[in-house]
């Protein structure tokens, strides 16, 4: 088979990497890709991977080149694509594509979408409001006592979002979102939640339209900085498992949140093929489904496909033809984690274009791999071209093997000004350790 990638992030070079390892793929593009995916070669035929210069939102220009080339399957990464319509485009013309078409991609590109259909199918959730008038936004923060999460409704790179534990500072973030439009126009209109406490998980499902098959668990860590602190990231690592539920809790879990999300995806008509991604906060009264992403997480995905043993080319080919039913997932029962190394400034302003050394170093050390995000060619060299640089990734016997692997392989890795997290999987460690 001949597939083509879309993106460059971390997720994406993970993607790219598991793919190559399918005995079916004869050929696989990266569209634009990043200097880790042009690395990689295929197992099938040693042919390497190929970086192709067009921007995931040049619709128009991948169906051409997917038309052309005969690729058999396009698999989307980011959720900018699957907004833009991309799925719904290739299907008129002919291509298959792996990924949720533009209505069923709403769970992600509009909070209103997800949380309306949320309370309407009975998936647990927590009470929201959804406003375009500041006026009326203040006044249901006032209603929650302050303590609130408030969103921009539309795509905002997982930044827009404030949390606010007082009324005042309510205001100030409906403020900042709706008036000084801190993230542009997707804050014309916001998403009011009720804060909610608890430990935050990820979930993944990949769906098919009619079938739901549910991932192990996983925990990303937000926060730009140690101990949750600091600015909201696209995400600064991520462990799986995340042991804060047994399997048959997690299969509840799964349940309580999947069975009336489908049900109600079947009854509006809604053909979700691709991959469903909630992030959930177990409360001391259930789980709660904060929101759902409509594509693989970053970097959740660079742990869950390190775990991985089945075939990802059958399984989104199932997920594509609806024939996800009969398939198994079969995941290693080794823990894995991913240590993101970011620019320094990041999620704020960064320089970009910094050499990075140690890759090689890095990637001699057992069950590591080190995935790229924010990287590119010049003259030869690793630079840094993005704000997630590296999502460095090892796997073991436990999560603190991982996770020490993991760090070990970022203590060999450098660039000006690079930023980690220093306490990925630690709060997953002290709960296994409890034992
Ligand atoms: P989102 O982009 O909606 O996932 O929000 C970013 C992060 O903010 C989430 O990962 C949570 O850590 C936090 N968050 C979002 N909504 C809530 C909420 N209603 N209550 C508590 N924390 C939240
Ligand atoms: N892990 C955060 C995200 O993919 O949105």
């Amino acid at each position: 088979m001949k597939l083509l990638v879309l993106g460059s992030g971390g997720r994406e070079h993970a993607l790219v990497w598991k793919l190559a390892q399918s005995p079916h793929v004869q050929q696989l593009w990266c569209a634009p890709g990043n200097a880790g995916t042009a690395t990689e070669c295929l197992r099938a035929t040693g042919a390497k991977v190929e970086n192709l210069p067009i921007a995931v939102d040049e619709l128009t220009r991948l169906a051409d080149f997917a038309a052309a080339q005969r690729v058999d399957l396009t698999v989307v990464g980011p959720d900018n694509p699957l907004a833009l319509g991309i799925v719904d485009l290739f299907q008129q013309r002919g291509l298959r594509i792996w990924g949720p078409n533009r209505r069923a991609a709403q769970f992600e590109s509009s909070k209103a979408f997800s949380q309306d259909f949320m309370l309407r199918h009975g998936v647990p959730t927590m009470r929201s409001g959804t406003f375009s008038d500041p006026a009326a936004a203040r006044r249901f923060c006032a209603e929650l006592g302050g303590r609130c999460a408030v969103k921009a409704d539309g795509l905002a790179l997982g930044k827009g979002v404030l949390l606010t534990t007082s009324p005042a500072e309510a205001e100030r973030a409906v403020d900042e979102i709706m008036v000084q439009q801190a993230f542009g126009a997707a804050g014309a209109r916001v998403v009011v939640q009720e804060l909610l406490e608890g430990m935050e998980i990820s979930l993944h499902a990949l769906c098919d339209g009619r079938v739901a098959k549910l991932f192990p668990t996983a925990q990303d860590h937000k926060r730009a900085l140690d101990g949750d602190q600091g600015l909201n990231t696209g995400g600064m690592g991520t462990y799986s498992p995340a042991p804060f539920l047994t399997d048959a809790e997690l299969a509840a879990v799964g349940r309580a949140v999947l069975d009336p999300w489908l049900r109600g995806c079947v009854a509006e008509g809604i053909d979700f093929r691709g991959l469903l991604y909630p992030g959930v906060m177990l409360t001391a009264e259930g789980p709660r489904v904060l929101e759902f992403n409509a594509r693989f997480g970053d970097p959740e995905t660079q742990v869950y496909l390190t775990r991985l043993e089945s075939d990802l080319v059958e399984l989104l080919s199932a997920s594509v033809d609806g024939t996800l039913e009969r398939m198994e997932m079969s995941w290693s029962p080794h823990a894995s984690v991913c240590v993101v190394m970011a620019s320094g400034g990041y999620p704020g302003n960064y320089v970009k274009g910094l050499p990075i050394t140690g890759l090689e170093a890095a990637a001699a050390l057992p069950d590591t791999k080190v995935f790229h995000a924010g990287t590119a060619l010049q003259d030869g060299r690793v630079v840094t071209q993005g704000g997630r640089v590296l999502g460095v990734t090892a796997w073991g016997d436990g999560l603190r093997t991982a996770r020490d692997r993991a760090y070990a392989a970022v203590d060999r890795i450098q660039f000006e000004g690079a930023h980690v997290r220093r306490d990925i999987a630690a709060k997953g460690i002290g709960v296994a350790a409890k034992f």
